[in-house]
């Protein structure tokens, strides 16, 4: 169901797919995804994300099956719609299953899925992930086009890429940056009008939630790979505490305004 509040509580899903590509440099056990996803639930994360690659670049069959027996946050599992991912996500049944696109060659999830063109395909995909009482999320631009179709295939979340806004805010380009940024906001409130909750994520930093933060009609933010680079300067807890009150802030001050 559509979320009532637009200015409800903002929640923050920590990303941890970074501390197990550290792991997987040496092939070991350390550092451990769990162990990061424990300190992201005592610093304020009110889920934690982690995506299963095809290739198992990152996240393993092994760290998805502890973090379900471990977590008391809510696992937002992240996976392409392959007939593999789909069997994975019915033996676990996390609270949500977030579909991307995946390329094999991408170094990372560089675009948002193309539902307009698969809308059969993935209508009949989704809905036995509904079935069993996963919340399904789609992560798509934020374009008008793919939000309706997200809308008409069942989707109940969709979660608006925020790469090409927060690339160009990184190189400098502000103007072009601004212009990705109100297209994320008058995305978010399409979506939001349609009856779908509205999550944003990728590439977000200190110096760009705040403006997405403050859009009404999100409800959820999703963010890995800055926190997991902060954390190496900062620690992992200061480094959530930070982007969790920056983003309250935004909320409280989008409020008040
Ligand atoms: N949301 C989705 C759907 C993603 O695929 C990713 C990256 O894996 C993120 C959020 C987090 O992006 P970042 O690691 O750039 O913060």
């Amino acid at each position: 169901m559509a979320l009532t509040s637009p200015l409800g509580k903002l929640r923050l899903g920590v990303n941890i797919d970074h501390v197990a590509t550290v792991r997987n440099a040496r092939g070991g056990d350390y550092p451990d995804p769990i162990r990061a996803a424990k300190i992201a639930e005592t610093a304020g994360a009110d889920g934690i994300t982690a995506h299963l690659r095809e290739d198992r670049r990152h996240i393993s069959d092994d760290d998805i099956e502890r973090l379900m027996d471990a977590l008391t946050l809510p696992l937002n599992f992240e996976m392409a719609a392959t007939p593999e991912m789909q069997a994975i996500a019915l033996r676990h049944r996390p609270h949500a299953v977030c579909l991307v696109p995946e390329k094999r060659e991408e170094r990372t999830t560089e675009g948002g899925l193309e539902v307009r063109r698969e809308e059969n395909h993935l209508a009949h995909f989704i809905a036995p992930l509904r079935e069993a009482g996963c919340r399904v999320s789609i992560f798509i631009a934020a374009d008008r086009a793919q939000i309706e179709a997200a809308h008409r295939i069942g989707a109940e979340v969709v979660e608006l890429h925020a790469g090409a806004y927060c690339d160009l805010h990184a190189e400098g380009k502000f103007a072009q940056s601004t212009a990705e940024l109100h297209r994320l906001r008058d995305m978010s409130a399409f979506a939001h009008s349609l009856g779908l909750e509205v999550h944003v994520g990728h590439g977000l930093t200190y110096d760009t939630v705040k403006p997405v933060a403050a859009f009404p009609e999100v409800m959820e933010l999703n963010i890995g790979h800055f926190l997991i680079g902060e954390a190496i300067f900062l620690g992992l807890d200061p480094a959530i505490r930070e982007m969790r009150s920056l983003m309250d802030e935004a909320r409280t001050q989008s409020a008040v305004a």
